[in-house]
């Protein structure tokens, strides 16, 4: 397999820098620049999936990325310059402009551009750049081993883990290089209480009993994009309502299912933590079923999720937008009462269930499992 040039390299390649569209290889960005050297900037990852019935790419969620990157920037004072539907149609432009049509990612960075040398927010000049690369798995979707990590997640007073910063990944940098050299695929990061936050650049969920369970933001996690789309999942297609609640290490241990969510990670179900099988050792029921709801909805498979998927070359792709923010339930509800149907899209893929109607959908059948403590 041939190893693609870097970006900075690719003159067939198109990015967004300042304002313009300019060939990838003559995007300069000078070795002083004030985030080089001190982390000072703000990120998102942002993936696309190509849907072969549809001939199109659909940005999952941007509407959502672009809004945590616009609080993320306003925490570090860097003024983004661009609105959410502003950086939404870049996006677009950009996955036209250079012609994909597979899975991509897409990676906004707004940055303290000055050259200067002086560690401070204030006072210097913002500048943005975007650009988009294919992206396929970022983690295995298989099965994940994990450990907990011996470096603590940063604090938000330290470095606000609610706001995406670059250089708070020198943290998750960290802990994902011992993991991966302590012969682990994937590290979990504890708080300085020794509560568990999340993973190097994912959220975590544990399936305790009949309980579905995440640390809440207060947990020093980055407030995931997928975290939200998989709770919202879980309620609507599983009956599922999740916790959000302080989540001690040794529940690690006693977990029937652990898993990892994230825009890279998607959802990677862990089958082992510090050397103890999770569950019986394999993908549980309940990560199973949200992996395949999830993977589905990306895609744009789910006419009930369509509105999370925007086109890139689709004719509606600029009103595709929508225009206010789902609101997460706060009421929960039993198992059994959910009513979100799993139809899928008319794109060709599958005929929709149910919904049209107005009628509420059957759930899915909830799975559950005995718990670990009463199994033999
Ligand atoms: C530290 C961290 N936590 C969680 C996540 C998951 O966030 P999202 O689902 O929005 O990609 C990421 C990924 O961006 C991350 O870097």
């Amino acid at each position: 397999m041939t190893v693609p040039a870097p970006l900075s390299q690719r003159s067939d390649m198109v990015v967004f820098l300042n304002g313009a569209f300019v060939p990838a290889d003559q995007a300069r960005v000078g070795v002083m620049t004030h985030a080089l050297s001190y982390g000072t900037g703000c990120f998102e990852g942002i993936r696309g999936y190509w849907n072969d019935a549809a001939e199109d790419v659909y940005i999952f969620r941007p509407r959502e990325h672009f809004e945590r990157m616009h609080r993320s920037c306003r925490i570090t004072s860097i003024a983004l310059p661009h609105s959410v539907s502003e950086l939404t149609e870049i996006a677009r432009e950009l996955i036209q402009r250079n012609g994909l049509r597979e899975n991509c990612y897409i990676r906004p960075f707004a940055y303290k551009g000055d050259e200067v040398i002086g560690v401070k927010l204030h006072g210097l000049e913002d500048h943005f750049a975007m650009y988009v690369w294919p992206m396929g798995d970022y983690v295995s979707t298989t099965g994940l081993r994990c450990g907990v990590s011996s470096w603590r997640r940063v604090d938000d007073n330290m470095i606000p883990a609610r706001a995406k910063i670059s250089g708070a990944y020198v943290n998750s940098a960290f802990a994902k290089s011992e993991a991966l050299r302590n012969g682990y695929d994937e590290a979990i990061m504890l708080t300085s209480e020794g509560h568990v936050s999340e993973g190097s650049a994912e959220n975590i969920f544990l399936v305790i009993g009949n309980e579905l369970l995440t640390p809440p933001p207060s947990e020093n996690i980055l407030p995931g994009i997928t975290r939200e789309t998989v709770m919202q999942l879980a309620l609507r297609e599983l009956g599922r309502n999740t916790r959000e609640r302080i989540i001690d290490r040794t529940e690690l241990y006693i977990a029937d299912e652990i898993f990892l969510t994230g825009t890279g990670a998607q959802l990677a179900p862990v089958v082992e933590v510090d050397h103890r099988p999770v569950g019986l050792g394999v993908i549980g029921p309940v990560a199973s079923a949200l992996q395949r709801i999830y993977g589905d909805v990306v895609h744009g498979r789910c006419a009930d999720y369509m509105d999370w998927c925007v086109p890139t070359y689709g004719k509606n792709a600029a009103i595709a937008m929508p225009t206010a923010p789902l609101a997460m339930p706060t009421a929960p509800l039993a198992t059994g009462a959910a009513t979100g149907a799993y139809a899928t899209a008319a794109n060709g893929a599958h005929a929709p269930k149910a919904g049209a109607n107005g009628k509420a959908h059957k759930p899915r059948t909830p799975t559950s499992r005995t718990p670990a403590a009463t199994r033999k």
